[in-house]
């Protein structure tokens, strides 16, 4: 799975070259773009029927309709939109958003029948302190209150450090972090093994993107920056697709 996410960027003029570029080239991975909510009905009106699906960035984790600058889920969802980031660390930084507010607002996803890629993560004090795994954990908990199991949900652990620096985590931190999340998921958040997605993000671009989509734990990446110019962001779709193929290639010869 390989997830683009504009952030406050993009226009109707780069969506048109974004479907453009995906009607030339098949995906072999799930894609989607996550553009900001103003374009979500002009990436359903140029998307509709490709390859390439559009989410939401963010939407409301409460039904106060008195609510100026909100954007409830269901709208989100009569936009065609499959998927919604929640929790990007730039709104639990900025916007203050606690990891309960999180959890609601990716309850509120599924309940909308769409699909919440909750991003989780540390700063770069937490893990000079070794307190990664605790932040982790405690963000994974809060989650799987509102959402037991967290049926349904697409993780992204984004470590803060990586976001926007060209500083990517190496394969080896990101399998090794991977390993943590899979821990508490099953042991402390109630969640069947393998059920949840689990993508990378932070810094992922077209040139470092197929040696952390080898990594074995990494489902797909959240990809920031790079998102923004459809040949960076299909040659990391092509990089996920040849990972999902070896790895089907894989269990079809495996006894
Ligand atoms: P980046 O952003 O790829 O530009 O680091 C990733 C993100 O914020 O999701």
């Amino acid at each position: 799975m390989v997830v683009g996410n504009w952030k406050m960027n993009g226009s109707a003029a780069l969506l048109r070259d974004f479907a453009e570029a995906a009607r030339h080239g098949a995906q072999a991975c799930e894609s989607v773009l996550c553009v900001p909510s103003v374009l979500l009905a002009c990436a359903q009106s140029l998307l509709r029927g490709s390859a390439l699906r559009w989410g939401a960035q963010d939407c409301a984790g409460h039904d106060l309709r008195a609510s100026t600058g909100d954007v409830s889920a269901e709208m989100v969802a009569a936009q065609g939109t499959r998927y919604v980031i929640v929790g990007h660390s730039e709104r639990r930084v900025r916007h203050r958003e606690s990891d309960a507010e999180v959890a609601e607002k990716a309850r509120r996803v599924c309940a909308a029948a769409m699909v919440p890629i909750v991003c989780i993560g540390e700063s770069a004090a937490d893990r000079d302190d070794n307190l990664t795994r605790n932040v982790l954990r405690r963000q994974l908990l809060a989650l799987s209150r509102r959402v037991p199991g967290l049926t349904g949900v697409v993780l992204a652990y984004e470590p803060l450090w990586a976001i926007g620096s060209g500083d990517t985590a190496s394969p080896g931190l990101i399998e090794e972090t991977l390993e943590v999340i899979d821990h508490v998921l099953q042991f402390d958040a109630g969640a069947s093994p393998g059920q949840v997605r689990l993508l990378y993000g932070g810094s992922v671009n077209a040139r470092n993107a197929a040696a952390i989509l080898a990594c074995p734990r990494v489902d797909g990446v959240l990809v920031g920056g790079a998102s923004l110019d459809p040949t960076e962001f299909f040659t990391i779709c092509r990089a996920a697709g040849h990972r999902a193929a070896a790895a089907h290639a894989a269990t079809v010869v495996a006894p």
